[in-house]
């Protein structure tokens, strides 16, 4: 079965990956897709703001995009996200492996349990990402030239607007590494449909109050994003459907 990235800022096409553009229509709306063709036939992929960044967070069609890769066979996914640091142990421009969340977005259509004439469902959010790929990362960090960096909590806030110091300082007190707009509802609601999720953040600055104001990291940072999408086709290559532990609905 396909195996599906999510890009985030800065991840438009995957280096490499000849692909076909595919709207896909659903009960939720149009998900703009893009199917890997030849020797990456198995990879779908979908860049989350548009390949020219104009949806904002709070606009994304998450339930429209997440079915049509259900409905394409994809039973996991690997997602990236452009974030800002809230923590010394997730330097600017080294990738962190997301391992948990605090959701802070509101006003989003964030389930696909909303039905009152279908069965009502909970999905369990113990493990919210896959440990199978979220492992292959770590380990295959190194021969892709990226640091990788493991145990990140992703506080997901509504946006667009940026933080203010004293929210970046009380997310920091509840146990938040790094702060971003788009990782809820997108990982849940792919629980909802059984798929494995992991996903790596790339910081791109220090969050508000950390520094006299935001600057978003200049030089380099084009290499991290394109040896971090050599890193995730790896990573999907590396691991299968089957050893992807799916989520579980109570
Ligand atoms: N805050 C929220 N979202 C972000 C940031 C940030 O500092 N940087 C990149 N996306």
């Amino acid at each position: 079965m396909p195996a599906a990235v999510i890009g985030g800022t800065g991840i438009y096409s995957l280096e490499g990956v000849e692909v076909d553009a595919k709207q896909v229509e659903n009960q939720y709306g149009i998900a703009q897709i893009y199917v890997g063709k030849g020797e990456h036939e198995d990879i779908i992929f979908l860049t989350r703001h548009g390949t020219d960044h104009s949806t904002p967070p709070h606009k994304i069609n998450y339930r429209a995009n997440i079915r049509a890769m259900k409905d394409l066979g994809v039973q996991r996914i690997l997602s990236t996200y452009a974030v800002g640091s809230i923590s010394a142990d997730y330097p600017v421009s080294e990738l962190a492996v997301l391992r948990d969340f605090l959701d802070f977005t509101h006003g989003r259509n964030f389930t696909f349990f909303d039905q009152i004439d279908e069965s009502v469902g909970h999905v369990e959010m113990s493990q919210p990402f896959c440990s199978v790929m979220s492992e292959c990362m770590l380990q295959l960090g190194a021969k892709h030239d990226v640091k990788v960096h493991d145990g990140a909590t992703y506080v997901a806030t509504n946006g667009p607007r940026f933080e203010s110091p004293a929210e970046i300082r009380m997310y920091h007190q509840l146990g938040g590494h790094v702060v971003g707009m788009t990782c809820c509802p997108e990982v849940y609601l792919a629980a909802e449909l059984g798929m494995s999720f992991a996903a790596v953040a790339l910081p791109i600055n220090l969050a508000a109050g950390l520094e006299e104001k935001i600057t978003l990291v200049g030089g380099n940072i084009s290499q991290v994003r394109s040896n971090m999408v050599s890193l995730m086709l790896d990573v999907l290559r590396q691991t299968t459907d089957t050893q992807c532990v799916p989520p579980v609905l109570l």
